[in-house]
């Protein structure tokens, strides 16, 4: 199959998404077409070294050993960063040096932090690993570590040289992870594409075997939307609010849990459930719209619980995170497969029921 292509053009770089399985074994001539220098040095994780280091090293033909740091959200802080900061001033790195991150989420943050502020900048590349990666975290340019007091508060824009995403690699990603970032793909067909949510539903157990061939179309419309947000807003202040859909609920859920019940998708499948139950109570929503986007998300399998989770925790954390406003909240509400409107007079109490309709505690 040909490759997919995606430029993402944001003000400060325009650069390419390429989506092909078995593009890993292409990345040295993709890296050179991106004009990135010659010096490269991988940043990746043990777990994925293991399974898909010697493909890249051998793609790569490089002599640089490999930098390895923990990854997963524990290891997500200025810590790691600086241990990659070491291995590049020992191996004398200069500017002409490109940093490949190989790995997920966690790894493409830290090594793009790295990037971003080792000698005030060097050229970056995301190799991800994840399915949330490869469809959210490596597009975009935000980079950045989680600090004792919360998340992600240490950071910066820095917008990568190329971005290689090969869905062959998510043969070995545990299911749960892949679940994971599925959740996202939806989220990304309720806000904006109507044929990619369908597609979710209709090819679904060809997706969960990862059969070659399914997953590109798929990642490749995911990484479009997202593009095309980036693109009109690169710092996040209006047109990219829409990828927050199901983000309000989602990121109080993961704080009132410590981040450590929910993968961050999981939550995000609650988030996206919550918002639609209010717009349907609201006559925003169609029944039938929230009834297919709750049939998706179960079809997907069943997710963590949340009986246990008190609604009013959920919306405490919601002010916390100054989402509320004078008791009003900012949200992105459906109002059809692929469409949504943002709304900023949601009350408390309209929260507070549908919170409970999705099964949180009273
Ligand atoms: N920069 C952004 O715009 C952006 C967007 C969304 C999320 N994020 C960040 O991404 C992070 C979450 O990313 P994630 O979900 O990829 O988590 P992660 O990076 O922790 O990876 C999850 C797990 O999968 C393992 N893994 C990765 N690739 C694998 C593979 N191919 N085979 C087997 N195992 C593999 C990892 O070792 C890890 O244990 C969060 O910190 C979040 O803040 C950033
Ligand atoms: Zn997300």
């Amino acid at each position: 199959m040909d490759p997919v292509r995606i430029d993402v053009a944001t003000p400060s770089r325009s650069y390419a998404v390429t989506i092909r399985d078995g593009s890993l074994d292409h990345v040295r001539r993709l890296l050179d077409e991106a004009k990135a220098p010659a010096r490269r040095f991988v940043v990746s994780s043990p777990i994925v070294w293991r399974f898909h280091g010697h493909q890249i090293a051998r793609a790569l033909s490089n002599p640089e050993p490999p930098i390895l740091v923990g990854d997963g959200e524990r290891n997500k802080h200025l810590a790691t960063v600086s241990r990659i900061y070491d291995a590049l001033i020992k191996a004398n790195a200069e500017r002409d040096t490109t940093l490949i991150t190989f790995g997920g989420g966690v790894i493409g943050d830290m090594a793009g932090f790295a990037a971003a502020t080792y000698l005030r900048g060097i050229s970056l590349v995301h190799v991800p690993t994840t399915l949330l990666a490869q469809v959210d975290a490596a597009i975009g340019g935000k980079v950045g570590v989680n600090h004792p007091l919360g998340k992600n508060l240490i950071g910066s824009f820095y917008q990568p040289h190329a971005v290689i995403v090969d869905p062959l690699v998510l043969a070995t990603l545990p299911r749960r992870e892949f679940r994971a970032g599925l959740y996202e793909v939806i989220k990304y067909g309720m806000t904006s594409s109507a044929p990619l949510f369908d597609r979710i539903a209709t090819e679904r157990k060809a997706i969960f075997e990862r059969s070659p061939g399914v997953l590109t179309p798929i990642i490749a419309e995911s990484c479009r939307i997202k593009a095309a947000v980036v693109a009109a807003d690169e710092r996040e202040a209006g047109p990219r609010r829409v990828l927050n859909f199901g983000h309000t609920a989602g990121h109080a859920l993961e704080a009132v849990t410590k981040y450590r019940r929910y993968r961050h998708g999981e939550a995000v499948a609650y988030g996206m459930l919550v918002v639609a139950a209010l717009a349907r109570a609201r006559g925003a929503l169609a029944d039938r719209d929230r009834q297919a986007l709750a049939d998706l998300i179960a079809s997907l399998g069943p997710l963590p619980p949340v009986a246990d989770v008190s609604g009013g925790q959920i919306i405490e954390a919601m002010k916390h995170d100054k989402k509320m406003v004078a008791g009003r909240l900012h949200v992105v509400l459906p109002t059809a497969v692929g469409a949504t409107t943002i709304v900023d007079d949601v009350s408390e109490k309209e929260m507070r029921t549908a919170l409970k309709a999705v099964g949180f505690k009273n």
